[in-house]
């Protein structure tokens, strides 16, 4: 996912937005550039393809005094990632200058009509017709900027969060946002615009979100103003950044991505913080408190996810149909958006995101909400597109996910899962009261017991990744509700070492994927199950008959399946609903060593992003 940062005010612009951009660097790009308003009232732009640093040997150390500025990383939709493809993009008369993150999709239209009017491009990208269209407008009609910004995008479809600055009117700045997520940041006769709190933390943390078909309009006199694509003036809601700096830095961990597998024991209780007292019984999650009554009464649920976020959707399932006993539907975003389902008003349609960005998981819910469904999101950004569309939800309070590969939301994700279905199950009775408080214990015990896992297990998983980092294929197997980490920890694999992997129920192993096992198949058998037991003990040991190698994920005191084994980790004891919260970190681990054993960029996989919010 792309990101921009803009500042206006007494400072130097430079340096806030080149700072600005390597903060945002984690959501994922390919290019970058900068446009600074100079004290001469010209533009100065720089942009290129490559990594923030790419961009700042290009300006190489020329001197930049500038008070307002422009900032993009752009993850590339229409047009390949090349310098000049890459944002800013100015307007035909060299007036405007423009960023965007999201999607014109109907700009070859725009741009038919804009060539016969004259304009021509020096670019493939849809971003530079829509400043084109702007120019146009404000040209034609002699227009205000953000009048023209505001016409112009009520001709537009498709997806953005624009900054756009008028050489002619140096003391303001437009933003707008539809689909892609942008903020206005409040410092003392100063404003910044951003993607997400990361660029601007340091400088203020009085924000406001905009909503979607918002326009913000900042000027150097302290002047903000909202208002509608309608023209309708609205009143800015100044919120307060809830971000810690040192959350976004790397702690000393070599990645961000083993600074987050370590930060779930705090992450998992930061979730469950304020929802859940043991001692007393209950749960409160403000959301299911609030449509108590159509999530008790829905005929069945459905989860729309992606990628980690649809394997937690998958534990989902089993949660809530052994806790609340409701049916439940689990569908990749993707399809369900384009699917034509059936939907009514007694569905509840949950949502699940870190990013709350999701195109395909936005489009899905969007589709829902159109057709009468309680919308619930499960999300981990304050303030994001998905977190604003649904009637309902509960955000998992895990901090910045800077590593592409999600470890920490998913936990937390689960976590939240699992407190929903114990408190609609709680309060249908579909489970006892008994039941209820022993779980609630063990819930309370699982950062204490994820922190005594991380502690013991690391260097067992290390030397493991050893034996396994030169594999070309591994399987993963799992029954119950350890399926769905057999499919996490196989993805893991996948997105961070580029090793082939695939997580498989158990059992279904000898229906195909058995024929793949030999000496030189790593096969990763989470055996941590109470019930069903026998039966992948029964697994453990066809694949040992065919010389396959297997590492096996049990729970510590086990004396039956560490013989078997070539390799055992044993996490703790805890209730069987519970166990993939913990199951799940070795298979985070064993991702990540094998992945900087080979050398792969861990928190940037290559043709990753951190989250796609793009079709
Ligand atoms: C998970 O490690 C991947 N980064 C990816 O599958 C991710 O889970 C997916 O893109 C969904 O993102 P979201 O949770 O932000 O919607
Ligand atoms: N669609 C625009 C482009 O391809 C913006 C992509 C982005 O969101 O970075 O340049």
């Amino acid at each position: 996912m792309c990101g921009i940062v803009a500042y206006i005010g007494k400072q130097e612009a430079f340096p806030i937005l080149t700072k600005g951009l390597q903060r945002l660097e984690y959501r994922g790009y390919d290019s970058a550039g900068i446009a600074l308003r100079n004290g001469q009232g010209e533009f100065e732009m720089f942009k290129k393809k490559g990594k923030v640093a790419d961009l700042l040997a290009h300006v190489n150390g020329k001197k930049l005094t500038a008070n307002m500025g422009i900032g993009h990383t752009r993850w590339a939709t229409h047009g390949p990632p090349n310098d000049v493809n890459a944002h800013p993009h100015f307007s035909g008369n060299n007036r405007l200058v423009m960023v965007h993150n999201g999607i014109i999709e109907n700009y070859e239209a725009l741009k038919v009509a804009l060539e016969e009017a004259g304009h021509t491009f020096q670019s493939d990208t849809d971003t530079e017709v829509l400043v084109h269209l702007i120019e146009e407008l404000q040209k034609r009609e002699n227009l205000p900027l953000e009048e023209a910004v505001r016409i112009a995008l009520s001709k537009v479809v498709g997806a953005y969060a624009i900054v756009i600055m008028d050489r002619e009117d140096p003391d303001k700045l437009v933003g707008a946002r539809k689909g892609s997520p942008l903020l206005v940041g409040i410092g003392d006769g100063e404003f910044f615009f951003a993607s997400d709190g990361t660029p601007i933390v340091e400088h203020t943390r009085r924000v406001v979100y905009l909503d979607d078909e918002q326009i913000a309009v900042v000027t150097r006199d302290g002047n903000l103003q909202i208002k509608t694509i309608e023209n309708e003036q609205l009143s800015p809601f100044v919120e307060q950044l809830d971000l810690q700096i040192e959350s976004i830095e790397k702690d000393g961990y070599d990645y961000f991505m083993l600074k987050e597998i370590h930060e779930q024991p705090h992450t998992v209780a930061d979730a469950m913080r304020g929802r859940i007292n043991a001692k007393e019984g209950w749960i409160r999650l403000g959301g299911v408190e609030e449509y108590t009554n159509r999530l008790l009464q829905a005929n069945r649920y459905i989860m729309v996810a992606c990628g980690t976020s649809w394997h937690a959707a998958m534990l989902g399932e089993y949660l809530f149909e052994e806790l609340a006993r409701i049916p439940v539907e689990v569908e990749y975003a993707s399809e369900f958006r384009y699917r034509n389902p059936i939907l009514t008003e007694k569905d509840v349609v949950l949502g699940l995101s870190q990013s709350g960005e999701t195109a395909d998981t936005l489009a899905a819910l969007q589709l829902a909400k159109e057709r009468g469904a309680l919308l619930y999101g499960i999300v981990n950004v304050v303030g994001s597109s998905i977190a604003r569309l649904t009637n309902a939800g509960s955000y998992i309070h895990a901090g910045p996910e800077i590593g592409v590969a999600s470890t920490k939301a998913f936990t937390g994700q689960v976590v939240l899962l699992t407190l929903m279905a114990m408190s609609i199950g709680y309060k249908k009775g579909t489970i006892s009261k008994s039941y209820f408080h022993r779980l609630l214990s063990a819930l309370e015990e699982i950062p204490a017991k994820m922190e005594s896992l991380l502690s013991q297990c690391e260097e067992q998983v290390r030397y493991i990744a050893a034996e396994m980092k030169n594999a070309t294929n591994a399987l993963y197997l799992g029954r119950g509700y350890n399926f769905p980490i057999a499919l996490e920890g196989a993805l893991k694999l996948k997105e961070i070492s580029y090793i082939h992997a695939e997580g498989y129920p158990a059992a279904e192993m000898k229906h195909g994927p058995i024929a793949l096992i030999d000496k030189n198949m790593p096969v990763i058998v989470i055996a941590t199950n109470k019930s069903a037991y026998e039966k992948i003990v029964s697994n453990i040991q066809e694949v040992k008959a065919r010389e396959g190698r297997i590492i096996a994920v049990v729970t510590e005191g086990d004396k039956t399946i560490s013989p078997l084994a070539d390799y055992t980790i044993e996490i703790p004891e805890t209730e069987e609903v519970l166990t993939p919260l913990l199951s799940v970190i070795p298979l985070q681990l064993l991702s990540y060593h094998i992945a900087v054993m080979r050398n792969c960029n861990v928190d940037q996989p290559r043709n990753l992003a951190k989250s796609v919010t793009v079709e």
